[in-house]
């Protein structure tokens, strides 16, 4: 089975995003997945802010990317654009972090006017680290997005559907790179969506 990495960039220690991150990596862990939550906000600010990549803390989340073989990048729209903490750390990654990755973006927004920050701003960053295979981005109300109890997710049953979609957009495109015996894609959507329909 591929290992996937979520990278999330939104500074709020209340985050939707984070929380739609974890859910989708649940949802990818049921399905035999290693994952991995690398929280940006985690880092050490002075790290980000000095631009110093030569610290523990920049190795080791260099380091757990590297190792794999799929990539969520996941940030909210601030500004119509990506966050800056995201770019923080992303400038901070070796020349080709993402090269022979298979990565998935995956924007939260107040308003559907800004889903195009996942092709017109974020794409691009992605590509540029190296970015073997950028899958078809999901955009995510916040409004559908709704924290529980210790920062867990519940999705509205429509946007839940929308992103097991992509879920599953994503492990086909892993398993076609050969990235491990990824997960067949009609049954996370099939086995998810029934999950869902049961909220
Ligand atoms: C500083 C700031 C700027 C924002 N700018 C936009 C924006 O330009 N377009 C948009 O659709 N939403 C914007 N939003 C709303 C957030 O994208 C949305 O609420 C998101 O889900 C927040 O994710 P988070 O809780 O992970 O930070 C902004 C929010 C903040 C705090």
């Amino acid at each position: 089975m591929p290992t996937i990495v979520a990278v999330s960039g939104s500074p709020s220690t209340t985050s939707r995003t984070a929380a739609a991150v974890d859910h989708a990596l649940a949802v990818l862990t049921a399905h035999g997945h290693t994952t991995t939550h690398l929280a940006v906000r985690d880092l050490p600010p002075a790290d980000l802010l000095a631009g110093s990549r030569d610290t523990p803390a920049l190795w080791t989340a260099a380091d757990t990317l590297s190792r794999a073989d799929g990539v969520v990048m996941a940030t909210p729209v601030y500004k119509a654009s990506y966050t800056g903490l995201l770019k923080a750390f992303l400038d901070l990654l070796p020349e080709n972090a993402l090269a022979g990755k298979v990565v998935l973006p995956l924007v939260t927004g107040g308003t559907v006017g800004h889903l195009l920050t996942i092709d017109y701003a974020l794409r691009p960053v992605l590509t540029a680290l190296g970015a073997d295979h950028v899958v078809q981005g999901r955009f995510l109300l916040d409004a559908d997005i709704v924290r529980g109890e210790g920062g867990s997710a519940v999705l509205a049953p429509a946007a839940h559907k929308r992103l097991t979609e992509s879920l599953a957009g994503f492990t086909d495109a892993l398993a076609r790179r050969g990235g491990g015996s990824g997960d067949d894609g009609e049954s996370l959507v099939t086995a998810v969506a029934t999950a869902g329909s049961a909220r």
